[in-house]
């Protein structure tokens, strides 16, 4: 029987966190249960005692589910199966999550993440005998098994609304605008903003480009009159030898971030044109959530409880074909979602004629 269930946000944060929590608080007190909110991911249950706070739907007026990062915390950082020790060590710490767990009495635990957050929750609930159910979320969309995921929609409307304060300033200074946007390895945000945005240039890690190619397309633009023009880059391309561009930062993580620079230089060069660029950055995830995201979101909490009250754990809920439904966490993990270079929006987007670096 159903009494106590926890609730943790683990990963990247992104807009529409909290909108899940809301729902599924909401849901599973109307089924009489209790929830507790877990603060920082994984981080919060290295504590002794755990750190927690309880949530009551009275804490969810309505005002939460506008606001974008989230009420409990997260972290990206620090797998506590090779948890980084002050002296440079690493050190397995599961077993003290698990403990923690154990000591909340929770029935259910309900993890908002991305795939390597699932990867690590899902072998810590095996390992200690925890029910779970795993709700999606992630600005890449790269979670395999369902078509979209809590956050990537207001990420795509954030990137599109900075195509559309680009070009104005482009075309007055007849410039070539180039817009880096996050993604890691999947294109996504690239290709759907770029679309939506008007871009003459994409350029995702799926599809290999091809310098001459860029400038010809940008000459193109020239050639029929055009002053100005817009390039979407997302982070994880690389060089044209091949190179990652990546930031050190603090304690060493490293992440993406720069090639924006590296690809308007060279159009420069190479197009006699002057160029700015724009990094987005984290102003992706920190928006309020967009109303697609805010249904995504409040739908999957409440198919989240629902499957914790028939009892069906280790189970991701996801959105195929209009409908919710719910998926192994395994398959999920397993099926890592890039573009699909068959897909129809990369049809979409040659058939306008927008280059996508590589004819
Ligand atoms: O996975 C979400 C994401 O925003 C990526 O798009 C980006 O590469 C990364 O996280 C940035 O991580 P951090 O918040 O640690 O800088």
């Amino acid at each position: 029987m159903i009494r106590r269930i926890g609730i943790l946000t683990s990963g990247g944060d992104c807009a529409g966190l909290n909108a899940v929590i809301r729902a599924v608080v909401h849901s599973a007190h109307r089924k009489g249960w209790e929830t507790i909110g877990i603060l920082d991911g994984t981080a919060g249950l290295l504590y002794d005692p755990p750190q927690v706070r309880s949530l009551h739907p009275n804490d969810f007026d309505g005002n939460v589910l506008r606001q974008g990062g989230t009420i409990l915390g997260t972290t990206n950082r620090g797998n506590p199966f090779s948890f980084p020790m002050p002296d440079g060590s690493t050190k397995d710490r599961s077993g003290e999550i698990v403990d923690s767990f154990h000591k909340l009495g929770l029935d259910a635990v309900v993890g908002i993440g991305g795939d390597g957050s699932f990867a690590i929750l899902s072998k810590l609930t095996k390992q200690g005998g925890i029910n779970m159910v795993g709700i999606p979320k992630t600005i890449d969309n790269d979670i395999g098994q369902t078509e979209t995921s809590v956050g990537f929609d207001t990420a795509v409307s954030v990137a599109t609304e900075a195509l559309d304060r680009l070009q104005p300033t482009a075309a007055s200074h007849d410039r070539v605008m180039v817009l880096e946007v996050m993604g890691r390895d999947a294109g996504h945000i690239a290709l759907n903003s770029g679309i939506a945005g008007g871009a003459d240039v994409i350029l995702i890690p799926e599809i290999k480009y091809d310098l001459q190619k860029i400038a010809a397309k940008i000459q193109r633009v020239k050639d029929s009159g055009r002053n100005f023009a817009l390039v979407v880059v997302s982070e994880a391309i690389k060089t044209e030898t091949g190179e990652k561009f990546e930031m050190t930062y603090h304690g060493g993580e490293r992440r993406y971030g720069g090639i924006g620079q590296y690809i308007a230089s060279r159009i420069a060069d190479l197009t006699n044109s002057e160029t700015r660029v724009t990094v987005l950055g984290h102003v992706q995830r920190g928006s309020p959530p967009t109303y697609n995201d805010r249904l995504l979101a409040t739908a999957f909490g409440v198919k989240a409880v629902e499957l914790i009250d028939q009892g069906k754990f280790n189970r991701m809920v996801a959105w195929q074909k209009r409908q919710i439904v719910d998926v192994a966490i395994e398959d999920a993990i397993a099926a890592y979602q890039q573009v699909d270079l068959t897909d129809t929006l990369v049809q979409t987007a040659r058939a306008l004629g927008i280059c996508l670096g590589d004819e």
